[in-house]
């Protein structure tokens, strides 16, 4: 079976080919194409994504990078089935992806099958090789239940899983998600958006040059009995620390690198806690982190600690999709797929809500 991945949620406009097949009652897929169109830069200068210009862009980039996806393929596919995200993201973003997903359908008399975007992030972390042209491949032995942390732009969860597609959210933020506060962070910085990677590699020149900050900003939540976040005190108390600095004359350079340094530690020793709290609540038996901020080193090194202290195996997604990508969109629609004729964007919908 050959379905096609469609991800507009948020500020990438993705497709992906995939190839699945069950070999002996076991999944098999293989990677056929995978593209990402990102609008980063566009909404760089609103220090986010602007809904209306995530829209227009996705309108702008589906069919050419349609176009280009098939144009890669050595003959023309067969396609059997469209895998769309559906929510939770953007609902503008979500609805291009949804209406392009219908055209299409309706043109190759194909089912569409609707994604749940934090799915998609779950999945995506239990792919061998993301690299098209690649061979067949198995899923990752996930041994249960398993432990997922999910950390992107719009959400921060941590979720106890039964059985794959069978799970709770057992945590998550009561305000902003952990890539927002590195996005508000970088602004206030005079950081260019997405902000992640710009404070790391602050935060990783300071501890080059031996730079600690003079403010301790707090580590939220961490004494806190539950598996609940907060951000937004940390970015209100680097808001705060901004100003002083901004009065002191103090607001160059060194000062802006020591302070990346110190949020990307409280964003780092928060998590640490959270995380371990939770695998000894659930009696983990295995980790997956998703989402974009799994992109970042120092957590990566983090969570690699984690899960060698507990003895567990711990999945993470190759850096390069680690971002929003349709490869998680396909698969999880092949894993999990239910056709639908009434799809809906869901600009709220959390984790299988
Ligand atoms: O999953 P994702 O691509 O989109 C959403 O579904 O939201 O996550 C995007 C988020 C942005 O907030 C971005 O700043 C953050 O991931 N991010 C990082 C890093 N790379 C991307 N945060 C911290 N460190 C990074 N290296
Ligand atoms: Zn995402």
């Amino acid at each position: 079976m050959i379905i096609l991945g469609i991800e507009t949620s948020c500020d990438e406009t993705a497709l992906a080919l995939i190839e699945t097949r069950q070999t002996d009652g076991v999944f098999e897929c293989r990677v056929l194409a995978s593209l990402i169109h990102s609008q980063a830069d566009l909404h760089s200068p609103y220090g986010g994504v602007f809904p209306t210009l995530a829209k227009r862009e996705h309108e702008k980039h589906l069919e050419p990078l349609l176009d280009k996806l098939l144009a890669s393929q050595p003959t023309k596919p067969r396609i059997d089935a469209i895998a769309v995200t559906e929510g939770p993201g953007l609902e503008p973003a979500l609805w291009t992806g949804i209406v392009f997903a219908e055209k299409l359908g309706a043109e190759w008399k194909v089912p569409i099958i609707p994604v749940n975007h934090m799915e998609g992030h779950i999945v995506g972390s239990l792919i061998e090789s993301d690299t098209p042209g690649g061979a067949w491949q198995k899923l990752k032995d996930l041994p249960l239940p398993s432990l997922a942390l999910l950390i992107s732009g719009g959400h921060t969860e941590l979720v106890r899983i039964d059985s794959l597609f069978h799970y709770a959210i057992i945590g998550a933020t009561k305000d902003d998600a952990v890539g927002e506060a590195f996005d508000k962070v970088a602004r206030l910085l005079g950081l260019p958006y997405p902000g992640g990677p710009h404070i790391s590699k602050l935060a990783d020149e300071a501890r080059k040059d031996g730079l600690a900050s003079s403010v301790k900003l707090p580590r939220p939540m961490i004494h806190s009995k539950d598996l609940h976040f907060s951000f937004s005190g940390l970015k209100t108390a680097v808001l705060y620390a901004v100003r002083d600095a901004e009065k002191a004359g103090i607001f160059d350079d060194v000062f802006k690198k020591s302070l990346a340094r110190e949020f990307e530690d409280a964003i780092v020793e928060t998590l640490d806690t959270k995380l371990r709290s939770a695998i000894e609540e659930t009696g983990a038996q295995s980790l997956i982190i998703g989402g974009g901020v799994s992109a970042n080193r120092m957590l990566r090194e983090q969570f690699t600690i984690i899960a060698t202290e507990f003895g567990i195996p711990l999945y993470m997604p190759s850096p390069h999709i680690s971002g929003d990508n349709a490869l998680m969109i396909a698969l999880a629609g092949a894993l999990n797929g239910t056709p639908s004729n009434k799809l809906r964007a869901h600009g709220t919908k959390k984790l299988g809500s």
